[in-house]
């Protein structure tokens, strides 16, 4: 739910989705130089264990932020955060430049944040096409419209260039690791999400299907999609990712464009939370957002 008194996207970004199609409505940003989310002091404790402190990062449209961190660094524990999982107990959200309260993964949905995990969430027993229109099926004389829906299937899939599904009448049940990933973002897709958050997404992937993943994840930022992808694999990391957050401890250690790290100053980021190797010098941009910082908050 959104804070009161904010005219939020939540529900006017709800208000204004259409029924199929990729197309995106959204109001206009309260800053439109703002990224697309923003954290502020977000931190989350369970009990006594503090699982997130003082995590200021920016996220922004058109480009994957790769998250990175060992085992319990609080990744997961931030994207359901960011999700609506969870409500964090310190810090702000911010959409568009506009304050938020994700009260559920419906808040999340409404303002066009979709998680997509490799197992969960899709249907075994329903094909393809009932899959990606569950929840907002088109209706004609008040049937379902099966024809739009396999052909607004088709065409969601074809615009991310999937192209290894044979059929859309295809039970999810039956397809491999890296099309259920597809059937999940493109679901993502057709219900207009702006920012798409993966965890682990090629976890349990051979190489090719890594490889339709990856390129799901290119195709989605090259039509202006934000996305955040959580990974253990640094080799699928420096292929995708434009910036790089690495979380050590539930802190932010650092956060830059991907030309500011290579493989050993992440590695040392996210065994000690911090690294002397700040940047490779192979060219890095300026961050519109953030440079490169060894994060000393909190
Ligand atoms: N529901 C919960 N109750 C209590 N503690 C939790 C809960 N969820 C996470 N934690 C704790 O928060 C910390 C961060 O966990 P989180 O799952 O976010 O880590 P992660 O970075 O995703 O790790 P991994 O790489 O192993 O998936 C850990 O110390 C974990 O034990
Ligand atoms: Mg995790």
């Amino acid at each position: 739910m959104v804070a009161p008194g904010t005219p939020d996207g939540a529900r006017s970004a709800q208000a204004g989705r259409a029924p199929s199609g990729t197309g995106v409505s959204q109001p206009e940003p309260a800053d439109p130089s703002a990224p697309l989310l923003r954290l502020r002091g977000i931190g989350k404790h369970f009990g006594p264990v503090q699982a997130l402190t003082g995590i200021d990062l920016d996220i922004p449209a058109g480009q994957v932020t790769a998250l990175v961190g060992d085992n319990g660094a609080g990744k997961t524990t931030l994207i359901k955060c960011i999700a609506g999982i969870w409500a964090p107990t310190d810090g702000q959200m911010l959409w568009n430049g506009r304050p938020v309260h994700l009260h559920s993964p419906r808040d999340a949905t409404a303002l066009g944040i979709a998680t997509v995990y490799q197992d969960l969430a899709l249907c075994d027993n329903l094909d393809i096409v009932q899959n990606m229109m569950l929840g907002h099926e088109p209706l004609r004389y008040g049937l379902l419209d099966e024809v739009t829906m396999e052909l607004t299937a088709k065409q969601t899939l074809a615009d991310l260039a999937v192209t290894t599904v044979r059929s859309v009448r295809q039970l999810v049940g039956s397809l491999s690791g890296g099309q259920r990933q597809s059937v999940a973002v493109a679901k993502a897709v057709m219900a207009e999400a702006r920012l798409v958050v993966m965890d682990e997404p090629t976890a349990a992937l051979g190489v090719s299907q890594t490889e339709l993943v990856l390129s799901l994840i290119t195709q989605l930022t090259s039509r202006g999609h934000g996305v955040i992808v959580i990974s253990h694999n640094l080799n699928d990391v420096f292929d995708v990712a434009d910036r790089i957050a690495v979380l050590y401890l539930g802190r932010l250690a650092a956060v830059g464009p991907v030309a500011d790290f290579d493989r050993q100053s992440i590695v040392d980021l996210m065994t000690t939370g911090a690294s002397t190797r700040t940047g490779n010098g192979s060219g890095s941009e300026p961050d519109p957002y953030r440079g490169f910082s060894a994060n000393a908050e909190g």
